[in-house]
């Protein structure tokens, strides 16, 4: 399928089952080596990191845990700058290593927001892990640890990633036809 259309908009094939697997791995190795005896503590974003958190989890080969905080900005193909929180960080982050687990950094807005509430708990360590990083969207300064893919700054689908609630099934990345 090189092609689909989610709602009414038509999207083409962009990142394949291989290429997602080998970047997810190419993560997952980055925390393998730099987390050994830290028993981290992956956060992972709802909705759209849920499918790269629970691949990632499963390569991680050290001890870990997860848990999850819901936080949403876009609103059909834009990001809105405000970014509503839907369910907080509820976790004991005191003292942890903590790795936030996002599908994708476009503005950096919604990570921006959520550094600063997972710094307020203290945790021992904070880095992030993002599927996708579209760097010529970024607007801030923080450090993104660990990247599987670097993209142009195009609207994509698929592998968690969601045009108005749908897509998020198709297991390889589609973008937008301009
Ligand atoms: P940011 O706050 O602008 O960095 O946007 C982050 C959030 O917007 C991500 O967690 C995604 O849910 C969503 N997002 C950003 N870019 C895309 C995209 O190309 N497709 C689908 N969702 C996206
Ligand atoms: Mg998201």
């Amino acid at each position: 399928m090189t092609k689909v259309q989610v709602r009414e908009l038509v999207f083409e094939k962009f990142i394949s089952k291989e290429e997602i697997d080998a970047a997810v791995q190419k993560v997952a190795d980055g925390i393998n080596r730099d987390y050994e005896g830290k028993d981290p503590l992956l956060l992972a974003i709802l909705n759209g990191a849920f499918i790269f958190a629970s691949d990632l989890m499963r390569k991680i080969t050290i001890p870990c845990e997860i848990s999850f905080v819901k936080f949403a900005s876009y609103s059909g193909t834009l990001t809105t700058s405000k970014v509503r929180e839907l369910i907080g960080v509820d976790e004991e982050l005191k003292d942890r290593n903590v790795i936030i687990v996002e599908d994708i950094v476009d503005t950096g807005i919604t990570m921006d927001k959520l550094l600063l509430d997972v710094k307020k708990k203290k945790p021992a360590s904070i880095k992030v892990a993002c599927f996708c990083f579209k760097p010529e969207a970024f607007q801030k300064d923080f450090a993104i640890d660990y990247v599987g893919v670097i993209i142009p700054n195009d609207f994509i689908v698929g592998y968690g990633l969601d045009y108005d609630g749908q897509g998020r099934n198709l297991p390889e990345i589609y973008k937008i036809v301009e």
